[in-house]
Order: C-alpha cells, then sequence, then structure tokens
C-alpha cells in the first residue's frame, strides 16, 4: 500500500449562497477568525502529511492562489491549481485533477466542511487507511431533516470498522439506506477517476463523486469510518458564522475576550 502524498481541495464553486460578496470574493476566501476558511483545510492536510495539494479554482478565482502564494513558507505542501473551466459539479472537478494525480491513491477534502478536533480528520482516514489498504471515506451521523442534502451509505460492520456496500446522492429521506452522511474527506483509489470519466450527470444534473462510489464498490472495497469532530458547513451563511463563534471560544489568543463579549450580550 502505498502512502497518500497528493490531495484534491475543488474550490471552483460559484457560491451563490454568499451573493453578492461573491461578486468579488471567493466565498473560500470568506474569513474564520482571522484566516480564510479554505485554509483550514490546507492546514488539515498539511498536518495529515500531504506534499502536494492540487486546488481546483475557476479564472475567477485566482485571488485563491494569490491567498496561497503569500503563505508558503507556512505551507509544508507545495500547492499546485487545476482549472475547472465548466461548473459540472464535485465528480468533474476532481475528474479535472486526472494528469495531476496519475495512478496513485489521493485524499480529497471538500473546503465547506470544516471540522475541528484534537486529530485532524484527514489524519484519522488515514489510521484506517493504513490498515485497510483500500478506499475510506467520512462520515457522521445526520439529522433525518439532512438527509436529503449529503452523499449516504448503505453500511455493514466488518470487523470494528464500517463496510460501504452502496451509496446514494442527496436521497429522499424514505430512500435514504442509514443517516451516515459523507462529510467532505476522502482516500480515493485512482479507479475512480476511470469511473468518473465515464459517468452520466446524476442529483441536480451534476458529475457526482458518490455516483463514482456507488460503482466502485462493486469491484474494490470502500470503507467508512465514523470521524470525530465539531464539523460545520461553512458553505452557507450561518455556518460560516457558527465556524467564527466556536473556532474563536476555541482559541487561546481569542477565547477570552469573546466569551465576555457573548456573555455581555445574551
Ligand atoms: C457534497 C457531496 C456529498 C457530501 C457533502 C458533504 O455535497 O456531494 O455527498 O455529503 O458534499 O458536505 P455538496 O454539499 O457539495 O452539495
Amino acid at each position: 500500500m502505498s502512502r497518500i502524498l497528493k490531495a484534491v481541495i475543488p474550490a471552483a464553486g460559484l457560491g451563490t449562497r454568499f451573493s453578492p460578496i461573491t461578486n468579488a470574493i471567493p466565498k473560500e476566501l470568506l474569513p474564520v477568525v482571522d484566516r480564510a476558511s479554505i485554509q483550514y483545510v490546507v492546514d488539515e492536510a498539511c498536518e495529515a502529511g500531504i506534499e502536494e495539494i492540487i486546488i481546483v479554482i475557476s479564472e475567477a478565482k485566482e485571488s485563491i492562489r494569490q491567498y496561497f502564494d503569500r503563505l508558503t513558507s507556512t505551507t509544508s505542501a507545495s500547492i499546485k491549481y487545476v482549472y475547472q473551466h465548466e461548473q459540472l459539479g464535485l465528480g468533474h472537478a476532481i475528474l479535472c485533477c486526472s494528469e495531476a494525480i496519475g495512478q496513485e491513491s489521493f485524499a480529497v477534502l471538500l473546503p465547506d466542511d470544516i471540522i475541528h478536533d484534537e486529530k485532524g480528520a484527514l489524519t484519522q482516514l488515514l489510521e484506517i487507511y493504513s490498515r485497510v489498504g483500500s478506499s475510506v471515506i467520512a462520515v457522521q451521523r445526520v439529522l433525518p431533516e439532512f438527509i436529503s442534502s449529503y452523499g449516504i451509505i448503505e453500511p455493514t460492520v466488518a470487523d470494528d470498522v464500517i463496510k460501504v456496500i452502496g451509496l446514494i446522492e442527496k436521497p429522499e429521506i424514505d430512500k435514504a439506506p442509514s443517516d451516515f452522511g459523507i462529510v467532505g474527506r476522502y482516500i480515493l483509489s485512482p479507479m475512480v477517476l476511470e469511473i468518473l470519466s465515464t459517468i452520466n450527470t446524476g442529483a441536480l444534473g451534476e458529475i457526482q463523486l458518490t455516483d463514482a462510489l456507488a460503482q466502485l464498490v462493486s469491484s474494490q472495497d470502500l470503507y467508512a469510518v465514523h470521524i470525530q469532530g465539531e464539523r460545520f458547513d461553512v458553505g452557507n451563511p450561518t455556518g460560516l458564522l457558527k465556524a467564527s463563534i466556536v473556532l474563536a471560544l476555541r482559541r487561546q489568543d481569542t477565547a477570552t475576550d469573546f466569551k465576555g463579549f457573548l456573555g455581555s450580550i445574551l
């Protein structure tokens, strides 16, 4: 089993939920406390030992590149950029990285999901990957009213890990095979790229990574890790606010001041 050295961070989406700010600023550069939200996943990848990060951007999002160009001395991984010219979905964004990834297993981190824990979410996945040696995805339990916003897995228990035998992207609640939703961290075999190159559009008319994984399980093992950590969906304004508040309370340099302020307004 080879070490995971490369990670893809898809960041070419339009960010319409943050309109009008996204007329001028990519949503991934909106701040959580004092840094761009995308930096949390870049830092998580570096902490997990990733050596090369491939950020998928569009021509309109060059400022993401400028942001990291000024940070390179503090980022242990090298960062490459791949352009997604049409917004055809997450699966398509990953397919755009085929050449940059080559024939090795790779990680994917979705920057809309900030996961805060002592041990980074990708590190948690890599620990299981080093045991099972095949593709691994992160899941957490999802409340019924949010099931239709996630990729949902059909799990079986194999020893103490969850084996995935099926997946559905954004199912209706009555079609959901469990309440385990995918939370934006993946370690994938290169076969996923092959499948993505042949797949049709799925939910929302997009090329869905979840649909490729649903095909993968018929020929290769896929495991799910119920990861620890507080998760924030920073892809929408209230999630970004929650992340800012909680992370400001968790950080030593901001906690005291911020606790006092919250106490004074509640
Ligand atoms: C994407 C994936 C979905 C996953 C989710 C996690 O959906 O397609 O399977 O559960 O991220 O955040 P999106 O939120 O981009 O619609």
